[in-house]
């Protein structure tokens, strides 16, 4: 018998995504209710029209809710958000301890200090995530509790956003009669479904390909090193090759999907394929080889954005674990294949695990983030969720001190 539910909604450019999950006795997680639906309102995963996207979040919520024949009213939000950026802080505290030793008391005043950073008024602290310690100047500690020493330096990542926007998203999930218990960066959420132990300890980049945004986060060390996300994903892809072709944005994206590639093939040098007329736009035939050409020209310049953001931490020779793509664009064909190239990493398409029930779509790696999402709630000790505490836990998790992933 479930113990309960958990819902996690998320609000995309192309597709808006809801999962209903029963949480067992043992923590364990069913789908039980599954929400695929077109999205609109949204360019650049910006909410552009608000009425028209919270139109998409009740159709996605009562689509889930259908699927799983209960109501909910509470959702977990996956922020997918196109300018996510980091912040290294330190907190510095002395010590309390007469004996020296480093107390949870010690470590939760350091975390607090690091956490005053000092943003504009237009960015919202969306995680404080714990990176390492010092201990009078030893570096690289991830816990130290019971080690002795005189001064405690915390490192965190601060990772934030627009404030007008993350609001506005929070108000476009509340429009449809439902709790928003909390809500957290996609990236950090499609880690959590798709990425595993071994790959987060050997050091890994999850790169979350969406139709408006792409998002990504590096660990190395242990810890969470770097994240963020950028207004560029598949639309892209999709409107080059519309303007490339002279196509229509439909005609672009059926072409994409059918026959895309990040990588020419030799197979389609000589190739073409015929689409069918949209509305101005007559029918056409294609040269593959042009196609191709195209989509490489920006899916290698968006992954060397990337890897630039990977280097200038410092971490692209730290990534053992590889590379995981996310999001419906690590659908396209040899996306995987430029990626790797381009870090000299391994990289697999990922899907996320950890939950049952889940087939089709919903195995993809389009839904990593809302997967990841319940994930995060399911982690909870076996109870309802609660919202106190579960800010600190999260962010724990996510980061050096977190729990082992499974
Ligand atoms: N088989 C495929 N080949 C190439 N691209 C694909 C394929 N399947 C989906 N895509 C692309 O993936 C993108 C949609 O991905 P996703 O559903 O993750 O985005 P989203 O969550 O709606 O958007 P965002 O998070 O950026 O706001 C679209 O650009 C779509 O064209
Ligand atoms: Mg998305």
């Amino acid at each position: 018998m479930a113990d309960f539910h958990i819902a996690a909604l998320d609000i995309g450019t192309a597709r808006a995504r809801a999962v209903i999950a029963d949480q067992l006795d043992d923590g364990s997680l069913i789908a039980r209710g599954i929400a695929d639906v077109a999205s609109d309102g949204l360019e650049k995963s910006l909410i552009v029209d608000f009425p028209v996207a919270c139109d998409v979040v009740r159709n996605a919520i009562a689509a889930a809710e259908d699927d799983a024949q209960l109501k909910i009213s509470d959702v977990y939000l996956v922020l997918s958000h196109p300018d996510v950026r980091p912040a290294v802080q330190t907190g510095t505290v002395h010590i309390t301890n007469p004996s020296g030793e480093v107390t949870e008391a010690d470590i939760d005043a350091a975390a607090e200090a690091a956490r005053q950073a000092r943003l504009p008024p237009d960015r919202t602290v969306i995680h404080s995530i714990a990176q390492d310690f010092s201990v009078d100047g030893h570096e690289g500690i991830l816990d130290p509790r019971g080690m002795s020493g005189n001064v405690l330096r915390h490192r965190m990542l601060i990772l934030h956003g627009d404030t007008t926007a993350l609001d506005n998203r929070v108000r476009c999930a509340a429009s449809a009669q439902v709790n928003v218990l909390d809500s957290a960066f996609g990236g950090l959420c499609a880690a959590l479904a798709a990425l595993s132990p071994a790959q987060k300890a050997a050091g890994a980049v999850v790169i979350d390909l969406g139709a408006g945004s792409t998002s990504f986060v590096v660990y190395a060390n242990r810890s969470l090193v770097h994240a963020g996300s950028l207004g560029i994903g598949g639309n892209h892809l999709t409107n080059d090759l519309a303007w490339g072709l002279r196509l229509s944005f439909r005609q672009a994206e059926q072409l994409k999907l059918e026959y895309g590639s990040a990588l020419p093939r030799a197979r389609d040098e000589h190739r073409s394929v015929s689409l069918e007329a949209d509305g101005a736009f007559p029918a056409r035939m294609v040269r593959l080889s042009d196609a191709h050409a195209i989509l490489h020209a920006r899916m290698d310049e968006l992954l060397r954005w990337v890897r630039s953001q990977v280097d200038a931490v410092g971490a692209l020779h730290r990534i053992g674990g590889g590379l995981v793509l996310t999001g419906g664009g690590a659908r396209l064909d040899s996306a995987d294949k430029l990626a790797g190239r381009l870090f000299n990493a391994p990289c697999v398409v990922g899907r996320p695990a950890g939950i049952a029930g889940l087939s089709g779509e919903a195995a993809g790696p389009a839904f990593a983030s809302v997967c990841g999402m319940l994930r995060y709630a399911a982690m909870q000790q076996p109870g309802p969720p609660r919202r106190r505490g579960w800010r600190r836990w999260f962010d724990r998790l996510l980061g050096a001190n977190g729990e082992p992933v499974t």
